[in-house]
């Protein structure tokens, strides 16, 4: 996908589909933005006529000469924002590519407090990636649709000295489009062909490509070196477990970010046996893992200026003659003993490990993010990541990136009330509570006891990285979640 910038009127230009942002309950034909689409009087009518009423992601086609114009609504001017611009751009490819046409020509908004060129050309350039993202490697795809398909997109800036500026964003939206596809593809493949060791893979293949540092330790060094939570979930499984790091070093780093991945390519519960209904999904259960090396990633190609460390455990949970059993009790690679009482609740067990392993790298600060507990989806549905951290500037900072990128997080309270309930009779910690009671918070409480002295936060991702339906630039499947929200935070740390 080429994505070019241009300076000009959006209707003087005479390819590709022209794309006209509407505002809603605006009657005043200057309304329609961008401005300069005002002066085109006949323009105006054509769109006023159309019966567009301009709702957010509302759509018309309409003839214009031997050309095609697409007016899609951006709602009310007075809940304008980024989010809508990205839904708006990923609305209108989408509907192009539908109709079969090649060439999107979008306007780089201008509107009072919705940001400088720059990060609208960003958001446009995000929502139209993203949005046109499809998995179609294992499908035999149809002639009529495999024609289909948008490969260029023009931004137009009105006045030439902000070409620099758009293209600016549209460079960085463009690498962090092609990571969060990255977390797409690993996720939405299934779990025979996504194994622990396809993401070690991957994690080599990113240090070559990106001159990163990367070890892997297969799990019969795990079994050795003591890291007993990922032996204990990964003994079950014929795929040998894979302890990765993957290390982005740059010159002069100004802090050191550690990001943890739950990475269970297949989470059938072990012992515990998840009901058959939906099982199939727990291919999702890496989505940590995935957006952790879509972060890594993102940081190398934008060259932070940070250390980021990915640590991810990958494995699957299986039931077998190998398998834990309830009642097991584990020495993680801390130390501490865990009875393991559920072997469902197998996350926590691998990110002990992860989040132990962290602290030898001194880091500022450290995210881990799991799908962790389907308490979490009942709790917040899809909407919001669940965040839990005793550190109130890192909740700040992390609120802040998520009403930023729109993947929004909610805060839990991680207060020592709800430690009690991990404490076993006979190992140091118990992997569930034996009431269920704030099953979200108690699995944080449960990770907390492996992240002493360290600047930490846990985000629970269960309900918002994968989508049940169609969303203007999220399609149904996986989500890709946790990329765009940590590229922010490291954008803003400093
Ligand atoms: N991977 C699941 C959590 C999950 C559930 C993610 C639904 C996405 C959708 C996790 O390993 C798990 O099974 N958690 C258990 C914990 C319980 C046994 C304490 C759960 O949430 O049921
Ligand atoms: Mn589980
Ligand atoms: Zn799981």
């Amino acid at each position: 996908m080429r994505i070019t910038v241009r300076s000009g009127q959006l209707g003087q230009i005479r390819d590709g589909v022209l794309v006209f942002a509407a505002l809603e309950g605006e009657q005043k034909p200057e309304r329609l933005l961008p401005d300069s689409t005002a002066r085109d009087k006949a323009l105006v009518k054509l769109i006023a006529d159309s019966g567009l009423r301009g709702a957010a992601n509302e759509t018309v086609f309409l003839p214009k000469g031997n050309q095609w114009i697409l007016a899609v609504g951006l709602g009310k001017a007075k809940g304008l924002s980024l989010e809508r611009v990205r839904q708006f751009a990923g609305t209108a490819v989408k509907s192009i590519r539908t109709r079969g046409h090649r060439h999107a020509v979008l306007p780089v908004l201008r509107e009072r407090g919705l940001g400088d060129t720059a990060a609208v050309a960003r958001a446009l350039a995000e929502g139209a990636l993203l949005g046109l993202y499809r998995y179609d490697k294992l499908r035999t795809v149809p002639k009529h649709e495999k024609n289909k398909h948008v490969d260029a997109i023009t931004l137009v800036v009105e006045r030439s000295g902000d070409v620099a500026h758009a293209r600016r964003g549209v460079e960085k939206a463009e690498v962090i489009a092609e990571a969060v596809r990255l977390a797409r593809d690993l996720i939405n493949g299934p779990a025979n062909l996504v194994t622990p060791t396809v993401l070690a893979n991957q994690a080599r293949q990113l240090a070559q490509q990106h001159r990163l540092k990367c070890t892997v330790t297969p799990f019969a060094r795990l079994k050795r070196l003591g890291f007993g939570g990922i032996v204990g979930v990964a003994q079950g499984s014929n795929h040998p477990a894979q302890f990765i790091v993957l290390e982005y070093r740059p010159a002069r780093a100004k802090a050191t970010f550690a990001l943890c991945g739950k990475g269970i390519t297949f989470d059938s519960g072990g012992l515990s046996l998840k009901p058959s209904a939906k099982m199939e999904q727990m291919k999702y259960d890496m989505s940590g893992a995935a957006a952790v090396l879509g972060t890594v990633k993102a940081a190398a190609e934008l060259k932070l200026p940070y250390t980021v460390i990915g640590i991810i455990a990958a494995t699957e949970n299986m039931p077998s003659g190998t398998a834990q059993r309830p009642g097991d009790v584990l020495k993680t690679l801390s130390g501490k003993t865990v009875e393991v009482l559920n072997t469902d609740a197998e996350g926590r067990l691998v990110l002990a490990d992860c989040l132990h392993y962290a602290k030898r790298f001194k880091p500022d600060c450290v995210v881990d993010l799991a799908t962790l507990t389907g308490a979490c989806v009942v709790a917040l549905g899809s909407e919001a990541v669940g965040l839990m951290t005793k550190d109130e500037k890192l909740a700040a900072r992390l609120s802040q990136a998520g009403k930023e990128t729109y993947e929004r997080v909610w805060r839990l309270p991680l207060w020592d009330e709800y430690g009690p309930a991990m404490k076993s009779d006979i190992a140091d910690l118990r992997n569930v509570t034996n009431t269920g009671e704030a099953g979200t918070i108690t699995a944080a409480k449960f990770l907390e006891e492996f992240a002493a002295g360290l600047n930490w936060a846990h985000l629970d991702i269960a309900g918002t990285a994968w989508a049940d339906k169609d969303r203007p630039y999220i399609p149904k499947g996986a989500v890709g979640i946790g990329i765009r929200l940590l590229i922010n935070l490291m954008e803003h740390w400093k």
